[in-house]
Formats: C-alpha cells, sequence, structure tokens
C-alpha cells in the first residue's frame, strides 16, 4: 500500500534517513519507534511528501506519491496527525472539523461524533480551552474528516495523562479494525506494543529491526535496538 525504496533524506548535507526500503500492507497497525533525532517525523512526512529533496521512491497503492503537495496526497487518502496537538485554537471544535474536511469529500461529522462523543458534546467550544487529551482527540477526528485509507500519527500520546493515552490507543484499535490502515510514530513503547501488531525501530535514519510487536517486546536486550 505505501511503499519505501532506497528513500534518502538530508538536511542542508546531514543525512537523517540513510536508504530506508519498507513496505506497509493495506490494514496493517504498525509501530515507528527511535530515539529522538532518529529520523521519525521525517519519514512520516516524507510520506505526504513534505519533505525537500527526498530522493528514491515512495509509493502509495502503486502511484508515486506527489512531493511537495501535501493537500493532493491527502486527497488520495494518506492522512498525517503532525506532533502536538495541531487545532485551530480559536475555532470551535466543530469548525475546526468542517475545515479539516474541506479538502476531501468523505468524512461526515456523524462519523467522528460516533467515534469521539466528547466531540459532539464539545461541538460548541473554543479548540484552545479543550484539555490537552481533548484536543489530541480533535486532532484525530480532523484526520478522520479527510476519510485517511492510511493514517500516520507522529507520537500523539505525547504530554497525555496515562488513562487518555489509554483512551487514544482504543480509538486507533477501532479505527484499524475498521479497515484504515495505522502507523504510529511513538516513544511510549509499552502502550503502543497493545496496539500494534508490527514494530520498526530506527537507529540514527537506519531501520535496525522491522517485526513483530511481540517479537520487539520479549527481547530482554530491548534498548539496546535503539
Ligand atoms: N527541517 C529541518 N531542517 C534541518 N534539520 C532537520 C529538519 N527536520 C529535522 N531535522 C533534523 O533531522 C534529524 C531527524 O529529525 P526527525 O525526523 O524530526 O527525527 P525524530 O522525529 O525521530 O526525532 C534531527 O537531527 C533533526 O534535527
Ligand atoms: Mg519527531
Amino acid at each position: 500500500m505505501l511503499t519505501y525504496s532506497n528513500v534518502n533524506v538530508s538536511y542542508g548535507g546531514l543525512p537523517v534517513l540513510k536508504d530506508i526500503s519498507l513496505t506497509i500492507k493495506e490494514g496493517e497497525c504498525v509501530a515507528i519507534f527511535g530515539h529522538n533525532g532518529a529520523g521519525k517525523t521525517s519519514l512520516l512526512r516524507c510520506s505526504v511528501g513534505d519533505v525537500e529533496g527526498a530522493t528514491g521512491t515512495i509509493s502509495y497503492r502503486g502511484e508515486p506519491i506527489v512531493r511537495g503537495a501535501v493537500f493532493m496526497n491527502s486527497r488520495r487518502g494518506i492522512g498525517l496527525v503532525p506532533q502536538g496537538h495541531n487545532v485551530f485554537r480559536q475555532l470551535t471544535v466543530r469548525k475546526n472539523l468542517s475545515v479539516a474536511g474541506l479538502n476531501s469529500p468523505g468524512g461526515t461529522l456523524e462519523e467522528v461524533y460516533r467515534l469521539f462523543p466528547v466531540l459532539e458534546q464539545r461541538g460548541n467550544q473554543i479548540a484552545g480551552s479543550l484539555s490537552g487529551g481533548q484536543q489530541q482527540i480533535l486532532a484525530l477526528g480532523m484526520s478522520l474528516m479527510t476519510k485517511p485509507s492510511i493514517l500516520l500519527l507522529d507520537e500523539p500520546s505525547t504530554g497525555l495523562a496515562p488513562v487518555i493515552v489509554n483512551d487514544v490507543m482504543d480509538s486507533l484499535r477501532q479505527i484499524n479494525l475498521r479497515g484504515t490502515t495505522v502507523v504510529i510514530v511513538e516513544q511510549n513503547i509499552p502502550a503502543t506494543l497493545k496496539l500494534v501488531s508490527r514494530a520498526i525501530v530506527l537507529k540514527a535514519g537506519r531501520i535496525v529491526f522491522d517485526g513483530a510487536g511481540g517479537d520487539l517486546a520479549r527481547k530482554e536486550d530491548l534498548w539496546a535496538w535503539f
């Protein structure tokens, strides 16, 4: 579904992704782990065409992704939830959702409300006044308004209380069970390993592990992989 072939990225001559080749299959739920600076965000941003100067090829359902045209890739079904609570803070929750859906006919408010009733309850609230967890749920809801067939998430649990992290992971499980492919970059390895079936570890821009999440969890020298 999403295939990287020999992808290299460098910023100002410094390589951050080195010869990445990997395939994410339709329906998979995959984690990407790695230390700060390992290249995780760059890898996600490449998939929506948002990294200038990436070399190699990335294709989505057999067609190359369009570099520099994030909105076109989004319309093709690639949804990226960037790090941080990316919401329009001055707009209401409902307005955030409807603005997010403008680019792609598809997701409806009703579907998003069914998955996240809190967003319906808070529909008229200004997004900037939501809690961090609620803003993260809103950012997720906004990405669903584009009806993605693959959802890429950059550290969605950062800054959230543990019980909220579980809620977010449960929502992602439901989204995946409904047929959306999920790729999640996370620092919270234990919570994420409960969700995913496959884990990839990036170290200094290279893939050093790609296999079953359970195999990674069972490694006694887990940290040596990072
Ligand atoms: N736009 C940029 N310009 C220059 N350097 C960047 C840019 N984005 C990321 N980097 C650098 O690339 C490396 C990988 O960053 P990133 O992909 O954000 O890693 P991660 O998400 O794993 O922390 C880091 O050293 C970071 O400082
Ligand atoms: Mg990052």
